[in-house]
């Protein structure tokens, strides 16, 4: 529990007082008149936050001038505590003051005069250092620690480590009170702030400018002076935390200003700065694919440079241009003398010197340098090497309707329009390689950017379109970049495009790269075509008029379905949605109506399909979904399946964990009462024990007319068996399960929440009846253990056929 969560826990000033004793780990502790005393400081505790930090530290001067008259000790620092805040000075800063003895004290140290605490505050008030407790615990107490270990109040440096939290404590406390500034403007101020030591910025032509009018700070942004509504904070602020940063993490901190751009106008102009370890890959597989002598060879344009990054490790900054969107990283990069001698200029790629047609016409901004639009004309080798911002319409990037807008209102998002270009001109890095392909057609591109647009079926019209050579990359995971959410592959991939020459992109070999941006190995990404995926390789049998029980969950009626129709003869229902690996772990399972709990897709199951449910069930979850193989597609198998494939995957569909086939009586929905029926019980009544007869022996019967696969052992008069022998074990074990639910009845509780009003209950429901048993303890526990066993061995053997028979590829 943090020091913050005990005080507000603590019911007396003792609680109060141990709570600091433990958190700043005080040696050698009296508790007396004055409330704790150590050798190197005096406390006054408060059991509430009533009193302020001056009327506090009056109370505390009242011991201090006793010690004083009398020449006894006086420690080194005083220290004030409450539930909310705790303020510390250095004695010496008071002593003389006191020695003087001009003060009138009360006759207590509590009960002390106005007049008093009007004389300690004035002379106290810039000697102490204040903490709210609930933002700044650890720097008090740091400091503390500090100030006993060194003798000194040492404030809180300001590193690449704490640069996002001293961030937003410099918002709260000093941001804020700024009046007329916008959030997303913050961070310049911060900026200008942070690097000045009170005299003197650390850097000419930072965007903004820290300056001082009437004895308080002021801003200067683009021409404009910005006051603070009050001071308090500030001088609070700057007691804490020391100013400005170490030299050698001065031009570092100014280059991770995309990671102060609140999160909304961060994802929407796709801030993400690439980490120095993998551009440092990014030139290794550059010179591996375009030669070691591309630096000199190349001209670079990277027109999204942000601050930079991806250019810092280019040896020939004459070679280079680099433009971005906004002014305020521009300025950046000339402040921290960032690529100096490149040319560096702002320039919004995706709608300037774009006209009403879409053509492009540099006399609409004349922003481009003309060396670069020379080089352009001339046809020169150029590289376009970026790291562009990633984001659809409507995929959460941003939030509302108007960063929506502006996504899709860029002038090559309406280009891309007139040339049908269907779903990847939502894609911001897709729209990049549009303008590209027009502007420089035969551009070699090197670019960081997410993989859909190699492989995703919704980017297909684009591929069509978009003619280029793959020439190497690689992948790294999307932990490697500081503030993206989720895990996926993000490639660097360098192409050559050739826009008058038809070139269609088949598979995309890369190196895998880590988090920490160690190489891992080599994938395949693959461009295949819709038609050869697994969804469409059941064929969906028809419904009929009647309505069908729409259900969330085994037993569970939908809230809100769409009134969905039924299926004659079906036995359950399939619910599978999108085609690739990500989706299908959480999204495929089996039940006894229809499923309307997802985002639609799936099939009802009849006697004629149910192999093939069995086997797409199995495969979609058989492999585990990782960052690199999550947007893998399932395909229609290549290799002929054996019966044994085919039969292993029905008994491993029946007893997964998503089977949720089931029964239950008096399910209201519609106005009516409905029953389940579950068709998919692979015992019969007696083999299990059951209490009552089970509705549908559809599954007995259907096991039982399975094709025999083999004979395990024929020299002992074994006959053949439909059944493996893995698959055998898991049904033996599945069995006693089976059996143990029977051999006792649930709870009423259990029994509701379960809906075991019928014998013929499905897996779903005795399994959690059995651990919903071993929880209670009124009942002999069930292990699971032999069945897990069972299941696991039959996993492994079928999850390696997987990849063997087709299904997805290596
Ligand atoms: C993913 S960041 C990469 C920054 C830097 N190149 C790096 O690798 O660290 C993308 C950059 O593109 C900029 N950007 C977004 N939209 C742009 C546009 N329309 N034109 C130019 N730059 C843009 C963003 O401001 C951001 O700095």
């Amino acid at each position: 529990m943090s020091l913050y969560q005990k005080l507000q826990k603590a019911s007396s000033e003792e609680d109060v007082k141990d709570a600091y004793i433990k958190a700043l780990g005080l040696k050698e502790v009296q508790k007396n008149l004055i409330d704790i005393q150590t050798k190197e400081i005096w406390f006054e505790a408060k059991q509430n936050a009533k009193l302020s930090s001056y009327a506090m530290f009056t109370q505390l001067m009242h011991y201090v001038q006793d010690a004083l008259n009398k020449g006894h000790y006086v420690p080194p620092f005083l220290c004030v505590i409450d539930t909310q805040k705790a303020a510390i000075m250095k004695s010496e800063d008071v002593i003389p003051f006191l020695e003087k003895k001009t003060i009138k004290w009360g006759k207590s140290a509590s009960s002390y005069t106005q007049e008093a605490l009007d004389a300690i505050s004035a002379h106290i008030g810039t000697h102490f250092v204040s903490f709210k407790i609930e933002t700044h615990e650890e720097e008090f107490i740091n400091t503390v620690k500090n100030a006993i270990k060194k003798g000194d109040i040492i404030r809180t440096p300001i590193t690449p480590d704490n640069l996002k939290q001293v961030f937003d404590k410099w918002v709260a406390m000093i941001g804020q009170e700024i009046e007329g500034i916008k959030d997303e403007e913050y961070a310049l101020l911060f900026f200008a702030d942070i690097m000045h030591d009170g005299t003197v910025s650390t850097h000419d032509n930072l965007p903004a400018e820290l300056m001082h009018k009437d004895g308080a700070p002021v801003f200067v942004l683009n021409g404009k002076v910005y006051k603070l509504g009050n001071t308090e904070g500030y001088r609070q602020f700057w007691a804490i935390y020391h100013k400005p940063p170490k030299a050698e993490y001065r031009n570092y901190l100014l280059e991770r200003r995309d990671s102060l751009i609140p999160i909304d106008e961060r994802s929407f102009k796709g801030a993400y700065y690439t980490p120095l370890n993998v551009v440092d890959k990014a030139y290794d597989k550059l010179a591996e694919t375009l030669g070691n002598n591309w630096q000199k060879s190349y001209i670079v344009w990277d027109m999204c440079c942000g601050v930079g990054n991806l250019e810092v490790k280019h040896s020939n900054p004459r070679n280079i241009y680099m433009s971005t969107l906004d002014d305020a990283d521009v300025d950046v990069m000339k402040a921290t003398k960032t690529c100096v001698a490149a040319t560096r200029f702002q320039y919004d790629y995706l709608n300037d010197d774009i006209d009403d047609f879409g053509n492009i016409d540099y006399s609409l901004t004349n922003k481009i340098p003309q060396g670069l639009s020379q080089a352009i004309a001339e046809g020169k080798k150029i590289l376009i090497l970026i790291n562009p911002p990633y984001g659809e319409t409507g995929s959460g990037i941003g939030k509302g309707d108007k960063n929506k807008k502006e996504v899709e209102q860029t002038k090559i998002n309406a280009l891309m329009k007139t040339q049908e270009l269907g779903y990847a001109s939502k894609e911001l890095f897709v729209q990049f390689l549009v303008r590209i392909a027009k502007e420089i057609p035969t551009a070699t591109i090197a670019m960081f950017s997410k993989m859909k647009y190699v492989n995703a079926p919704n980017f297909e019209k684009f591929r069509v379109e978009w003619n280029s050579k793959y020439l190497g990359g690689f992948v790294v995971h999307s932990k490697a970049f500081d503030g993206l959410k989720g895990d996926f592959p993000i490639g660097f991939l360098v192409w050559q495009t050739n826009q008058k020459k038809k070139t269609s992109i088949a598979e995309i070999s890369v190196d895998v790269i880590d988090k920490k941006a160690k190489p891992i190995g080599a994938k395949i990404f693959y461009n295949l075509p819709n038609n050869i995926f697994l969804n469409i390789w059941i064929d969906k049998p028809n419904t009929n008029d009647e309505l069908a029980l729409p259900l969330s969950n085994a037993t569970t009626i939908s809230n809100n379905p769409r009134l969905k129709k039924s299926c004659d003869g079906m036995v359950g229902f399939f619910y599978a949605s999108n085609n690739d690996l990500q989706h299908a772990g959480q999204e495929t399972l089996i039940s006894s109506s229809i499923f309307t709990g997802g985002n639609g897709g799936g099939l009802y199951i009849t006697p004629e399909n149910l192999w093939q449910v069995a086997i797409v069930y199995s495969v979609r979850r058989l492999i585990k979904q990782t960052w690199l193989n999550d947007r893998d597609q399932f395909l229609i198998p290549t290799e002929p399946l054996t019966e044994e494939f085919k039969n292993d995957c029905l008994i491993w569909m029946l007893f997964n964990g998503s089977n949720l086939t089931a029964s239950a009586n008096d399910l209201e929905w519609n106005d009516k009462k409905w029953s389940i029926v579950n068709h998919f019980i692979p015992f019969t009544e007696e083999e299990v024990g059951a209490n009552d007869r089970f509705e549908s022996d559809f599954m007995v019967r259907y096991l039982a007319n399975l094709t025999p696969v083999r004979v395990s052992n024929p020299d002992r008069g074994n006959k053949p068996s439909w059944a493996s022998p893995e698959a055998k074990a898991v049904l033996a074990e599945g069995k006693k399960l089976w059996q143990a639910y029977f051999a006792n009845t649930d709870v009423r509780a259990v029994r509701e929440e379960l809906k075991l009003n019928r014998a013929d209950v499905g897996w779903y429901q005795v399994r959690n009846a059995l651990k919903k048993r071993n929880e209670s303890g009124d009942y002999q526990p069930v292990s699971f253990k032999p069945f897990e066993e069972a299941y696991k061995t039959l996993s492994e053997k079928l999850q390696p056929m997987v990849y063997e028979l087709g299904f997805l590829r290596v």
